[in-house]
This record gives structure tokens, sequence and C-alpha cells, in this order.
């Protein structure tokens, strides 16, 4: 089995994954201990990470397992290797999991019809990133005590954003209600969508979206602060939400841009480094659902 994307998980996996990381974000360091004792997982990052890439190697850590990382940077990528030649031969090695980020759309599919281990998307460019959509719907699960029946405004960069993807897949299959929207010129084609106002208006979460630079053809061109102030989460937006509302992003922040630094670490309200926590617990639930099966 392999973690490709939100369509990869039949909804009792999906249930599965969230009581597991459930379980394991409330328990002490080693809940799990030995799950993955002698086993070996590989971190393939394409493109830069933080979050993601630390959060599973410490999931694999908690597990006991072996994480080796390859440094893309200095590895034979910068030689011409394709990634089909490179995914053929880290299996040669026998890894028992692979986690993959790359730039392009489809490569975790590509390089999971090539290995024998499971593979897990950490990301395939504008297309899925389903940890984070797990690790959104656990923390806004563990805040409300539900998913059933919250709106979920994803706003900012809907148009590149793997995230938006996989949660607006997963959140509704959990009985949440998603609103997407964005700048005009950062909103996917096919979607149809509120504005921001219109989005967050009455919204129980608010979840923030970095404007993606690196995937944009031109720059957006804005003075500073103007992004801010026309699309991004002010206080001022924040009231319009429902009194309880909470707010996430999956990170990397640009604070300023699409969140001001009050609402960003405003400590009734934000959820950022929750989500952080919780991505450890849902990446070490996926790794042993993935390579242990479901028990
Ligand atoms: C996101 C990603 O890389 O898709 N970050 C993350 O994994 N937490 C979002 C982003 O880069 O803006």
């Amino acid at each position: 089995m392999h973690l490709i994307s939100i369509d990869s998980l039949s909804d009792e996996q999906v249930g599965i994954l969230l009581d597991t990381a459930d379980l394991f974000s409330k328990g002490e360091r080693n809940t799990a201990p030995g799950k993955l004792a002698g086993r070996t997982v590989f971190n393939l990052f394409y493109e830069n990470s933080t979050r993601t890439a630390m959060s599973f190697a410490m999931a694999a850590a908690r597990l006991q397992a072996e994480v080796l990382t390859l440094s893309v940077e200095h590895s034979s990528v910068k030689k011409g290797e394709t990634l089909e030649d490179t995914a053929r031969t880290l299996n040669a090695m026998g890894p028992d999991a692979l986690v993959l980020r790359h730039r392009e759309n489809g490569a975790a599919s590509a390089v999971a019809a090539l290995v024998d281990c499971p593979v897990i998307n950490a990301g395939d460019g504008t297309n899925e990133h389903p940890t984070q959509a797990l690790l959104d719907a656990l923390t806004l699960r563990q805040h409300f005590g539900r998913l059933e029946g919250l709106t979920v405004a994803i706003c900012g960069d809907v148009r590149h954003s793997r995230v938006a993807r996989s949660n607006a897949k997963l959140l509704p299959r959990l009985g949440a209600k998603v609103r997407l929207a964005g700048p005009p010129a950062l909103l996917p084609d096919e979607e149809s969508v509120a504005s921001i106002d219109q989005a967050i208006a009455g919204a129980d979460a608010v979840m923030m979206l970095r404007v993606q630079r690196e995937r944009l053809d031109e720059d957006l061109g804005d003075a500073p602060g103007e992004f801010l102030a026309r699309y991004g989460l002010t206080p001022e937006r924040l009231a319009t939400a429902a009194p309880h509302a909470v707010v996430l992003h999956p990170g990397p922040m640009n604070r300023g841009v699409e969140i001001a630094d009050s609402v960003a670490d405003d400590p009734q309200r934000s959820l950022v480094l929750k989500q952080v926590a919780n991505g450890v617990a849902v990446r070490m639930a996926c790794l042993d659902l993935l390579v242990n099966g479901a028990s």
C-alpha cells in the first residue's frame, strides 16, 4: 500500500490513521516503542522543506526506525540521473518505506510503480500533500471535538497549493464544509470559489496558504503590505469569522503577506504549532499503517 493521494485511503483507513495519530499525539515520547525497530525509512526531498522533512524523520525515529536522508543537492541527480533510475537504485537497497517530495505532479505515483516498499507522498508539485491534510484534520478534530458540520475557509494561493487540494478532498469526506478563496490570479480555473471576505465570514477555521512565489511565472508586483490588506488574514478579517474561530497555516508563513503577525502569534486562535506537533503523530501513524499494516 502507498499513500499518494487522499484518494489512496478508504474511509476506514482515514479513521484508523486519525485515531492512531490522536493516541500518539497524547502519549509520551515512547508511546509506540519499537514499532519500526530494525526498519529503514528513506527520506528523499527534492524540494526545500523544514517541517515535513524533519517531521517524517522524527516520526520514524520515535518508532525506532533508522532514517536515511538523501541530500539531493549532493546526489547523482546533479549528474543528470532520472527520478526513475534513482528510484530503482534506492529500491535495490531494500528500504522499508520511501518518503518523497518532488516538484513534479505525479512523481510519487511514478516512483511507487517502480519500488517494492510503501511510498508516502510528502508533496508532489501542485498536486497533493496527503499527510498535511491528515494533520490538519486531526488538529481541527482535537480542537472542536468533531469535524462534522465545521466550515473551513482555505485562503490564499490556492492555485499552487497541494495542501489545499488534499484538504479539499479530505475535509468534506469527514463532514466539514470547505470554502476556497484567493486573489483571482492565484485561483485554479476549475474551482467555483467565494471572495476572501465571503469565505471567512462565519467560518469556524481559517487556513491561510503561502504565496508560492517560486511557482509563479511573474512576480505579483504588489507594494509591501498591499497583499495583506487586500487578501491576507488581518485581525479585522478574522473578527468576521465565528467568535470561536481558529487559524491554521501549513507553513512556512510569509508574515505580513498572507497573515498578520498578531494573528499568526495569537495564543488563543493560532493552531500553527499544534499542527506541527500533530504532524509527527500523523506521520507515525502513516508509517505504522503502511509498513506494519492494520493491527
Ligand atoms: C507546504 C508544502 O510544501 O506544500 N508546506 C508544508 O509542507 N508544510 C506549503 C508551502 O510550501 O507553502
